[in-house]
């Protein structure tokens, strides 16, 4: 019964939908645990560049099982264009299960989201502005509505106006917004409910179920360890727990299960947002990677911000989640440097080096980092290459470094955005 968790170990966009979409070729199902639309994951087969946003990248593949655990939270009207546009791309939907209790990102918590980035000014975290903060803070304050409210028409509505009388006060008096009318979001809101019920069942007992029956499930993290509420460079992260305890909490299965836990890692370092990012170059290089690997954001369109290799940060990751394995990503995108540097420690203000990552933001961001450097690799296309003798044996170095300071051995390396361009070394389990 094996469960294989991935996840992004450094600020998101590793490339997780292309690897959940490679190892879902031998899965039954995959099971998206946290997060909603915030996320933007990009699977490429063929010509066809599928953006999914709600929908766990399995949906790809006719056999696969796509599941909305209830770790999420979904934003019903989203999810609906959603899988309209994957249905008119030809691919079908209709294995699709969501969990009753996944909560609802509803139009308020959008409008608090923004107003709150507003009110932060200078401190804004640089949010998607798509009401995940709002929306999860709601489920933990007990006063949310979930999709087993959003499927009951009559409960939705009599919780709706329950939940208004609190939100239109906060809309009102602290941020001098509209207040909202249940009306106008019943209307927006019916037709997505009629259309998801027929999906709304027990997820983590099908889960299960396949699990026992021997299949292999996949539960695809949205973004990654270093945006987790816990783990991250708290308050600059997202308000869900991507990292591996997260995977079980937002699933519903048990720890034991899980069999091995795959860490995708970009072979240098992209964030979108604010917060602290040490290895972050402000350089001719940093706008090169950025324009080399085009990396504008696959929800937002924002301009990435581009580093180094963060090693310091990538070993707290690892120890975090256990990591049996790595998926190297964009490995094609650093050929034709002369030079590439790997941040293995960071100098602290007080002149000190160390190599363990600090907990204290603010620490982190006065921290430099303390490069060690390795020779690149000519100016090639990588995409062809399926085994490590077809790639330069200095990107071949580069990857194996990364995976010593890790201490994590490596499973695939993935040299290009189609589906098939990777080099598979071991299946995970
Ligand atoms: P995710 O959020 O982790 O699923 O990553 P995104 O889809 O947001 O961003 C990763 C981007 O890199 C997407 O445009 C992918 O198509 C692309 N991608 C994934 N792997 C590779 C790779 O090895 N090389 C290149 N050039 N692009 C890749
Ligand atoms: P995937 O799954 C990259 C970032 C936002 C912001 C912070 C909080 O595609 O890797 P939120 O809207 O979640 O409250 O924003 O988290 N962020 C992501 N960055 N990839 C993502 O998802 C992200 N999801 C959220 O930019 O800094
Ligand atoms: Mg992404």
């Amino acid at each position: 019964m094996p469960a294989i968790v991935v996840i992004g170990a450094q600020w998101g966009d590793e490339g997780k939908g292309k690897i959940v979409d490679h190892l879902a070729e031998r899965a039954s199902m995959v099971v998206r645990y946290q997060g909603g639309n915030n996320a933007g994951h990009t699977v490429t087969i063929g010509s066809t560049v599928l953006r999914l946003h709600q929908v766990p990248s399995g949906i790809t593949r006719p056999h696969v099982a796509a599941v909305l655990a209830h770790g999420m939270v979904i934003n019903p009207p989203a999810l609906v264009e959603e899988l309209d546009r994957l249905a008119a791309l030809g691919i079908s939907t209709e294995n699709l299960h969501i969990s009753p209790n996944a909560h609802l990102v509803m139009p308020y918590h959008i409008l608090l989201d923004e107003a709150e980035e507003e009110l932060r000014g200078a401190h804004a975290l640089g949010t998607t502005r798509r009401g995940i903060g709002p929306a999860y803070t709601d489920k933990v304050a007990r006063r949310g509505l979930r999709m087993q409210d959003l499927i009951d028409p009559a409960r939705f509505r009599a919780r709706l106006e329950v939940a208004l009388e609190r939100v239109n006060l906060e809309l009102t008096r602290i941020f001098g917004r509209e207040p909202m009318t249940a009306d106008e979001i019943v209307e927006k809101y019916a037709p997505a409910a009629e259309r998801l019920a027929p999906y709304v069942e027990d997820t983590s007992l099908l889960i299960q179920k396949a699990l026992q029956r021997g299949e292999t499930v996949l539960l695809e993290g949205a973004q990654a360890t270093m945006l987790d509420i816990d783990f991250g460079t708290y308050p600059y992260v997202t308000s869900s727990s991507p990292s591996a305890g997260g995977a079980c909490q937002g699933s519903g299965i048990s720890p034991r299960q899980v069999s091995a836990v795959l860490g995708v890692v970009k072979v240098y370092t992209s964030r979108v947002g604010m917060g602290p990012f040490p290895t972050e170059l402000k350089d001719d290089i940093g706008d090169w990677i950025v324009e080399r690997g085009h990396e504008y954001g696959t929800t937002t369109g924002r301009r990435r911000r581009c580093g180094w290799i963060d090693l310091v940060s990538l070993r707290y990751a690892a120890r975090l989640n256990g990591f049996t394995g790595l998926a190297l990503t964009r490995l094609d995108v650093l050929s034709g440097l002369s030079r590439i540097k790997l941040c293995v420690a960071y100098r602290l203000p007080d002149g000190t080096e160390t190599t363990e990552y600090p907990l204290d933001t603010e620490l982190l961001a006065q921290a430099t980092p303390i490069y060690e450097t390795m020779e690149g690799w000519e100016d090639e296309d990588l995409s062809k290459a399926r085994r490590v003798e077809d790639l330069p044996p200095q990107a071949w170095a580069y990857c194996q470094r990364i995976s010593e300071w890790m201490g994590v051995p490596i499973d695939v390396i993935s040299v290009g955005a189609e589906r098939n361009d990777l080099v598979a070394l071991r299946w995970p389990v």
